[in-house]
């Protein structure tokens, strides 16, 4: 059976779209979008989502007021979809240690740098490349990694460098980043970890 995927996004987009794109390449086989959730009522993404017929929720942590009923709002979309995968695709919440726990080696995150480094706890977005061009590193790039309780914590799953050049500013670091290194190692990863929960239910089948 193929692994049911939802992607968590909360703005423009553009990753999903390589999720989406790749889907119907046929980089990633193992695996179907299913589900879209935003953070955001607002985002591009859910335009993007609708475009491709996949089924959208949008769960706002504002409205619903605190932590625990946001994460039992996604957990119920996450059951009616059956959802197996989770794909944090620029997705702005923090999820809490008992949802990553919960769903132990199944979410995977996209963050713009080569982490250990420009990661953690307020590194989003412009700032990651800003401090990255503060620092005066040359390389940077993305990292694939699962997600545990720890803000850009879990294990590494894939990287990709991207060379810094001279007169870059955070606006344009940030987009060669995501052409050069996201949207390509975003659904390569997508499909490695896709597949093998796909063979690990396989497996689980034959003892049925
Ligand atoms: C990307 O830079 C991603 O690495 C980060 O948030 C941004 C999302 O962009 N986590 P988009 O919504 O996929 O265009």
């Amino acid at each position: 059976m193929l692994t049911r995927i939802a992607v968590f996004v909360s703005g423009g987009g553009t990753n999903l779209q390589a999720l989406m794109d790749a889907q119907k390449s046929g980089i990633i086989t193992s695996g179907k979008i299913e589900l879209v959730v935003s953070s955001s009522p607002d985002a591009y993404a859910l335009v993007r989502a609708e475009k491709n017929n996949i089924s959208t929720a949008v769960v706002s942590k504002r409205q619903l007021g605190s932590q625990e009923s946001f994460e039992k709002k996604i957990t119920e979309y996450l059951d009616e979809y059956k959802i197996d995968m989770i794909v944090l695709a620029g997705f702005m919440s923090i999820l809490s240690a008992e949802f990553t726990k919960k769903y132990a080696n199944r979410i995977i995150n996209i963050h713009p740098s080569l982490i250990p480094s420009f990661c953690g706890k307020g590194f989003y977005g412009l700032r990651v490349h800003e401090a990255a061009l503060q620092y005066g590193v040359k390389v940077t790039g993305a990292t694939v990694h699962f997600v545990n309780e720890i803000p850009d914590g879990g294990e590494i799953i894939m990287q990709k460098a991207v060379e810094i050049e001279d007169g870059d500013t955070p606006e344009i670091l940030q987009k060669r980043v995501m052409q050069q290194a996201e949207w390509i190692i975003l659904p390569k990863a997508c499909e490695m970890v896709s597949k093998k929960l796909m063979e690990e239910n396989k497996n689980a089948a034959l003892w049925d």
